[in-house]
């Protein structure tokens, strides 16, 4: 390696620097950066240099791959701007819908005839909380007697800049696009220029870090959303981490992925359901 620590620091990033990144970051988190995203990996590298003070990136890379004090800290940073943390509330009605409609009354209606009155169901890859607090409105809205359940939703994301926003729940008016009126007086407190999320959600839900390179130990989920997360991984993590997944479900437990992300070729131990747009993967 030391061939690179030669080279001097300009701001183009080289192939080689661009492949070590890459290995790492893929190692790390699962993040499959294609030769395109070179630029992209160069700004968000550079964005880093300059809090830290580093300026040539091969250092950059000893301190987040090294056994320094303080390189933990500087990979969590350097993981934080790498995730792309797009999201909306009640993203992908359709699919919401199906949980509402289907999903939901079909899990609620078993559990009861079992006595069964728990329910988990996991967001994993939520961004600022957005996909948690929707689902825990739907459940409000479905469950009229939500408080004799023992409800979790669990909440978490690789990036702890969204997590802590989603811990927050303050969203200014401009993000609340998807939330009608009734779902803003009944669940948000206006102040000033935005919208607080109301406790009645927020009792609900549990926000941690989790890399879902790693197991967390979780069983018996219910339900597990993991929209829009997977597209950035390869097949091969893709199947780790559905694979994980499979084993974190209840019997006939139920995994949203993004409606463009398909388990086809990746797992065949879920049943496919399609219903008016919506799609889910129920385990076999
Ligand atoms: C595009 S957002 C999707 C948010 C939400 N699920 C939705 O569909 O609106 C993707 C999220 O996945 C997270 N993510 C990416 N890689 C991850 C990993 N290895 N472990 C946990 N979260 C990860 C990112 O930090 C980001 O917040």
């Amino acid at each position: 390696m030391s061939f690179i620590s030669s080279l001097p620091s300009s701001n183009a990033m080289t192939d080689e620097e661009f492949r070590l990144f890459k290995t790492f970051v893929y190692d790390e988190c699962g993040i499959n950066l294609k030769p395109e995203k070179k630029y992209f990996l160069q700004n968000r590298v550079n964005q880093r240099m300059r809090v830290t003070g580093i300026k040539s990136y091969y250092r950059y890379y000893k301190l987040i791959t090294g056994d320094g004090a303080d390189y933990k800290t500087e990979l969590l940073s350097f993981l934080d701007v790498l995730t792309i943390n797009e999201t909306s509330f009640y993203r992908n009605k359709p699919q919401l819908d199906l949980f509402q409609k289907v999903v939901l009354p079909e899990l609620l209606h078993s559990k009861r005839a079992k006595n069964d009155f728990s329910l988990k169901i996991w967001s994993a890859g939520c961004s600022t909380g957005q996909e948690p607090y929707t689902i825990a409105m739907i459940l409000n809205n479905v469950m009229t007697d939500i408080k004799g359940w023992k409800v979790n939703i669990l909440a978490s994301d690789l990036s702890l800049t969204v997590l802590e926003a989603a811990q927050q729940g303050i969203y200014p008016k401009a993000k609340t696009d998807g939330l009608d009126e009734y779902s803003l007086k009944r669940y948000f407190i206006e102040k000033g220029d935005n919208f607080h999320v109301s406790d009645e959600l927020k009792r609900i839900i549990t926000f941690d870090f989790h890399n879902l390179m790693y197991d967390n130990g979780f069983s018996n989920i219910d339900v597990i959303f993991c929209r829009n997360v997977l597209i950035y991984f390869d097949t091969e993590t893709q199947k780790e981490v559905i694979g994980r997944f499979y084993q974190c479900l209840a019997p006939k437990g139920y995994l949203f992925p993004g409606h463009t992300e398909s388990l086809q070729g990746v797992n065949e131990n879920f049943v496919f359901i399609h219903k008016d747009r919506g799609t889910v993967y129920q385990k076999k």
